[in-house]
């Protein structure tokens, strides 16, 4: 885990059970001074989750989703997360700053024994905290709870090729290309490609 004094070590939570996953949490200083809470999702985020949602969607063209395409209700938010704090080889973690969301990132794992070892992350952070190393934390966070898992040996992503600021992020932490996937994104009339890249965690 990175060295900063004030990190919280979450180990084990791949074997807690959903109510001490709850309080697992990591407290990271950011460059801007502020204290960053990197924890778990819990139900009680539904509705802030959903609000991060709204937000996030119409400040990056870098997401699969744009302003209103991605708008679950309370209920199925909450289904959501009661599925991921269900599920071992799944995760759904926040950023939380002075209590408001501001970073979110899940990770899916295979759910048959062949392909359960491997899985894709996907990670966003509201615009006006990029840059401080929310998601140096948050990527951290989730390579030490796959390397505690002892189940999930790597983890994939596909990032837009123009994205040079995740792909310095993910090459910083580890992550090597392994390929290009052609015309992934399409918006307003334009191709975009997206290159594949994973990290081996054993
Ligand atoms: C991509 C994203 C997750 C990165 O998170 P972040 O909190 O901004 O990243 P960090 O502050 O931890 O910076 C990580 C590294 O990126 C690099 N970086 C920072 N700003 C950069 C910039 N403007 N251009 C290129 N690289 C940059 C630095 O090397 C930095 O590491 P360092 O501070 O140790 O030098 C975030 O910017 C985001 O949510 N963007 C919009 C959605 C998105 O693109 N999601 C990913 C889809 S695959």
């Amino acid at each position: 885990m990175g060295s900063n004094p004030t990190s919280q070590t979450p180990w084990t939570l791949y074997d807690m059970s959903g109510k001490e996953r709850e309080k697992a949490m990591k407290v990271v200083e950011l460059k801007n001074g502020e204290m960053v809470s990197i924890r778990e999702t819990v139900k009680e985020d539904a509705s802030r989750i959903i609000d991060y949602l709204c937000m996030v969607a119409g400040e990056t063209d870098f997401l699969t989703f744009g302003p209103g395409e991605f708008l679950p209700t309370l209920d199925q938010e909450v289904v959501a997360i009661e599925e991921m704090l269900g599920a071992s080889k799944k995760t759904m973690t926040v950023a939380v700053v002075n209590n408001k969301i501001i970073g979110c990132m899940s990770f899916s794992g295979g759910t048959r024994p062949r392909v359960q070892h491997t899985g894709e992350l996907g990670i966003s952070i509201l615009r006006d905290y990029w840059g401080l190393g929310v998601g140096t934390a948050m990527m951290e966070y989730l390579i030490d709870w796959g390397k505690d898992s002892k189940v999930i040996r790597k983890f994939n992503l596909r990032v837009r090729d123009d994205n040079t600021r995740a792909i310095t992020l993910y090459k910083k932490l580890g992550f090597i290309e392994e390929g290009i996937t052609t015309r992934e994104f399409y918006i307003n009339g334009k191709f975009f490609d997206f290159v594949r890249m994973g990290l081996c965690i054993d």
